[in-house]
């Protein structure tokens, strides 16, 4: 069987993380986060860590040639040779041309660029009510997908906390960031023939069983 090599493009707060959660244990693939990579980096207090934090914390991205360098580490790793579902990656033209250029020297292409489309008042939403595990970074949302007991995770019985990027001031800049550096990406995809749309608006079990029609399609189409 072909190689699933698929990136997830959305808007902060789209439901990206929590698809590419679900996808990994259906098809056996690393998902791989560049938002849980620069925070496990920062958490660990490494070089890369205290030089992407000042762009995290106040909503802007971290330079292109300390993103790529990661990404290419982390793609060459044995996990990575039968796919990934690449997330928060690429999120600029730079970016998706560094992987494009990865890609044709290991002789291997993107299978689907999947946009999870949502509009910002419901990001808004979505981003407010958003907790994660301080151990675990497993996501709930105190309404759409409460933990059984208050601020505890499921998993583990870790603290839920608030991201430092979720604030309301940060989420407005890293709404207008990516309308200006990561949308320009859908054309940039859908030029190559590789984007397919998702309607991230309905609950996670549909949005879910939306990208598992789409990538047997995907794989069907890519077989023949
Ligand atoms: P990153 O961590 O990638 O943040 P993001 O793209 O802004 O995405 P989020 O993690 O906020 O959201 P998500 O789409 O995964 O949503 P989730 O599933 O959690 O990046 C953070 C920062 O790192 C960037 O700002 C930048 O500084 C830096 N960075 C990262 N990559 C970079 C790169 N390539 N280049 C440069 N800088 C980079 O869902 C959100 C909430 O909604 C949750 O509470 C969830 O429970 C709930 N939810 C999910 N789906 C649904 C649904 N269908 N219905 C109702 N609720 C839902």
């Amino acid at each position: 069987m072909s190689e699933l090599n698929l990136i997830l493009i959305g808007p902060p707060g789209a439901g990206k993380g929590t698809q590419a959660d679900r996808l990994q244990d259906d098809f056996r693939i690393p998902f791989i986060s560049t938002g849980d990579m620069l925070r496990q980096n920062v958490k660990d207090g490494t070089e890369l860590g205290k030089r992407a934090k000042q762009y995290m914390d106040a909503g802007g991205l971290v330079p292109d040639e300390v993103i790529v360098a990661m990404v290419a580490d982390r793609l060459h790793r044995p996990d990575a040779e039968d796919g990934f579902i690449l997330d928060g990656f690429p999120r600029t033209v730079a970016q998706a041309q560094a992987l494009d250029q990865q890609m044709k020297a290991a002789g291997r292409h993107i299978t689907a660029a999947l946009l999870v489309d949502v509009p910002d008042e419901e990001i808004i939403k979505r981003i407010s009510g958003r907790r994660v595990c301080v151990k675990s970074g497993h996501t709930y949302h105190v309404e759409f997908d409460p933990p059984k007991n208050d601020s505890v995770c499921d998993e583990d019985g870790s603290r839920l906390v608030q991201r430092d990027d979720d604030k309301p001031e940060v989420v407005r800049n890293r709404l207008e960031v990516y309308s200006e550096k990561t949308a320009p990406l859908i054309d940039y995809y859908d030029d190559q023939g590789l984007m397919r749309r998702v309607d991230g608006t309905r609950s996670p079990a549909e949005v879910h069983d939306h990208i598992r029609a789409m990538i047997a399609t995907l794989r069907m189409e890519d077989d023949v």
